[in-house]
Formats: structure tokens, sequence, C-alpha cells
């Protein structure tokens, strides 16, 4: 089960009155009216993290896209104090979920908790894998999965209901990733169930299941180590072989653990939460089914509309700063309001409306979802292809899928910055 209202997830909600908490639970079940409104009280709003400590939120399509390119913004709290001894918040976290010391490194030496120039060798240790062409070249694959998993739908009904989260959703992009990065079929299942109960934030499943992961993957890279193949692991340790140990052996478990997680389950929930998207809007389904071409553009739309991550990571003031007027002082915490963003009435015409066209040219720009800068999304064209072949192969193999629930029974999971489902029930025919 996911977090539960007495979790230390939502001790600190409602601490601090007009300054929202991220985990507040009428935040996470309504994050468009509820971070729409904040959008609309200011560009840069006042807020709480989940362990109380204060943020700003920035709301706006514009500022959000402009804080993430600004580089007095950045991602290791260290940096800003003189000292290198501000207390990071994700300690803070790590502490709150009593997770042993020795393991924070592992979330500390993430590329996504690096500034250059230890994210920019990061980033590039790990881009090769990622270019367009190479993703590409795995399309044929990935619809090959996705049909191998389309066959097999039947076999999972009950009382002709499926769960595609659990049927579709899930195993197509965790396949597709764990392939990539070399990760054994017989692990697979285990991978996806840590993964579920890390995404819980439930302190005593995630001090259980992280040290389980680290372990899993330092077996992992010694094996490998003794019999190189062309998996993405190899790559890593070749990588850091070629380049004279620069890349640690924490930042390559690190590495591999983002990937693999970061790798299925967002995609996961971008499957389901289009999919429910497109079943709720029979024109637009209509529309996507008479003209194929529309899949690219379709997809950045559904990721604006209702992509799985609501907020990136907190980013600080390395000096003082002003966002839309407000002063930002160094050592600040600032939160990206993605969802909100991606509904900004400055920026799309009436934003809450679902509209696969409007988007024709398919762009990165076109939405905040995979974020913006040098973090923005490493596996954005992995995820956008993975979403076209599912969305495609799914409606083209069942053309009389419906949702077997009343759409306000879909139930989400109550996981702070996500807009994740926690079952797709369906009707195949
Ligand atoms: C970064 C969203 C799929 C790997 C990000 C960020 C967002 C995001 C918003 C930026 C976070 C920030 O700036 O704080 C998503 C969504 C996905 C998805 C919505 C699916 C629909 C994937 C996949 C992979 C991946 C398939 C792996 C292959 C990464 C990595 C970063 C990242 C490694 C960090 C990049 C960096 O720090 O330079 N993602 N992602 N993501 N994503 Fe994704």
């Amino acid at each position: 089960a996911p977090a539960t209202p007495s979790s230390p997830m939502t001790a600190h909600v409602g601490k601090h009155p007009g300054e929202p908490n991220v985990a507040d639970p009428a935040l996470i079940a309504d994050p468009f009216g509820g971070y729409g409104a904040l959008r609309e009280k200011g560009a840069v709003v006042r807020g709480r993290f989940v362990d109380d400590s204060p943020v700003w939120f920035v709301t706006r399509f514009d500022e959000v896209r402009e804080v993430l390119r600004d580089p007095r913004f950045v991602n290791d709290p260290a940096v800003v104090s003189a000292d290198g001894t501000r207390e990071n918040p994700l300690t803070r976290l790590l502490d709150m979920l009593g997770m042993p010391e020795h393991l924070h490194v592992y979330m500390r030496g993430s590329i996504l908790n690096n500034d250059a120039p230890d994210h920019t060798r990061l980033r590039r240790l790990v881009s090769r894998a990622f270019t367009a062409r190479k993703i590409m070249d795995l399309r044929p694959r990935v619809e090959e999965i996705a049909d191998d998993l389309l066959d097999r739908l039947p076999e999972h009904a009950e009382d002709g209901v499926v769960d595609l989260l659990e049927h579709f959703a899930y195993p197509l992009p965790i396949t597709v990733i764990c392939e990539l990065v070399g990760i054994a079929e017989e692990d697979r299942p285990q991978w996806r169930a840590w993964g579920a109960e890390l995404i819980t934030m439930d302190p005593e499943r995630v001090r259980r299941v992280f040290p389980a992961m680290i372990e899993h993957i330092h077996a992992l890279v010694s094996e490998r180590r003794g019999a190189l193949t062309d998996d993405l692991i190899s790559e890593l340790i070749r990588a850091h072989d070629d380049d004279g140990g620069r890349l640690s052996d924490v930042e390559m478990v690190t590495m591999i653990l983002t990937l693999v997680l970061a790798g299925h389950e967002t995609t996961a929930h971008l499957i389901t939460n289009g999919t429910a998207a497109l079943l709720t809007h029979p024109d637009q389904l209509d529309l996507l089914r008479s003209d194929p071409a529309l899949l690219p553009p379709a997809v950045h739309e559904l990721m604006r509309w209702c992509g799985p991550v609501h907020m990136t990571q907190l980013r600080y003031a390395a000096e003082d700063a002003d966002i839309a007027g407000t002063r930002i002082r160094k050592g600040e915490a600032v939160q990206l309001l993605l969802v909100a963003a991606n509904r900004d009435p400055r920026h799309y015409a009436d934003p809450d409306r679902l509209d696969l066209t409007r988007h024709p040219a398919g762009r990165a720009e076109d939405h905040v979802g995979f974020g913006h800068g040098m973090h923005y999304c490493l596996g954005a064209s992995l995820a956008r292809q993975e979403g076209e072949v599912a969305f495609g192969r799914l409606f083209a193999r069942y053309p009389r899928l419906s949702l077997a629930v009343d759409p306000a029974d879909l139930q989400r999971a109550p996981v702070p910055g996500s807009w994740r489902l926690t079952a797709l029930p369906v009707r195949l025919q």
C-alpha cells in the first residue's frame, strides 16, 4: 500500500497556512486545480517541501524554463554554502526515511544531484547510449515486445477485465530498459517489485529495498567486469577504465540504478495516463486512429496534459536572484512545477483541453514534462518512442478497448509530485 495519511510523508501537511506542502493529499488528488490556483496567484509562490523546509514554487511556463536554464540555480545544495555543509534537504529526507548514512552517497552521486563539471562528465558517459539514432534502432525491438505483451493480454483477463498497468504499461518499458542496461530476464520481476516499493516512499520499505538494490548492482558490475558485452553496464565499465577511473564505483552503481528506475516507472505511467486520457476523449482517439502520423505529436500533447512527473528535483540559488520580481536568496530552494507550467494559459490556448493536434511539429519545446535545460530528461526520446509504440499498437490490436470502471473511480497513488494510477482496468472487447 502507498504512504498512508499518518506516514512521515504527510507529517508536516497544513503546518503553515498559505504555504502548501507538496505532500498535501488534496494537492496530490487535484494537482491541476491545486497547482493551477497557485500559478494564478503568482509566478513564484511560497510553499513547503515534504520535510517542511521552505521552497519557492515556480509555476508559469516561461519562468520555469528560465530557472531551468539559469546557471545561478544548481542541483547540489552543498555548493551554495561557502563551507559546503549546508544541510541538504535530500539528506534530511533520507534521515526522515531512516536511511543508513553510508547509503546516502548513492543518492548524492546521482546525475540529477550534480552540477557541472561532474554532471557534464556523467551525462557524457551515458548520452552516447541515448542518441536519437540509437533509439531509432531500438524501435523494431520495442514493437516486438509490445506486440508480444498485447498478444498475451487475454491470458490475464478475469471476467473480461485486464489491468493494463500490470500487464502492459509496466512490462514494456522495464523490458526495454533492462535489455539496454544489461539486467537479466530472471532479475526483472525483482527489479519491478523493488521499484514499486521504493516509489511508495514508505520508510520501512525504502530501508529494506534500497540497500538490496545497491548490493545487487555492485554484484552485477563485478560479474560483468569478468565478461564485458555490448550492454550499458559494460559500456560504463569501459568508460571507467578508459577514463582513468574518474567514474567512481558509487557513481556507476547510482547511474545504473537511476536509469533502471527512471527508465520504467515514469514511462509506465505515461502509457496508462495516456491510455486513460484517450479512452475518456473518444473524439481524440478517433482522430488518432484515422491518422497514425498524428502519433508523435499526440505523445507530446499527452506528456503536456497528463505527464507522470509533476515537478523537478529541487534547485538551489547559488547567489541572490530575482525571478519575476521575487528575490530568491542565496541557498534558498526552488521547486519547478511542471504540472502548472504545462497548463499555463499564458502559453497555451485553452490549456485544460486535450488536443492532439496542438503541436503539429512535435518538438521538445512543446511542454516541460521532461524538464528543460541541462538536466532535460536523458530518456525523453526513448520514452516518447515507447509511448508511440504503446498507443499505436494497443489501439490497433484492440479497437474496442474500453475502461472497465467509471473514470472517476480510477485510483491515483498518493506520491508527491507524480501522477500515477494504481491500476488501469480495461475490457479488451
Ligand atoms: C531527467 C521526466 C523517462 C532517465 C528527467 C527530468 C524529468 C524527467 C522531468 C528532469 C528532472 C529535473 O530537472 O529535476 C521523465 C518522464 C519520463 C522519463 C516524464 C517518461 C514518460 C525516462 C527514461 C529514462 C530517463 C526512459 C532512461 C532511460 C532520466 C535521467 C535524467 C532524467 C538519467 C537525469 C538527467 C540529468 O540530470 O542530466 N526525466 N523521464 N527518463 N531522466 Fe527522465
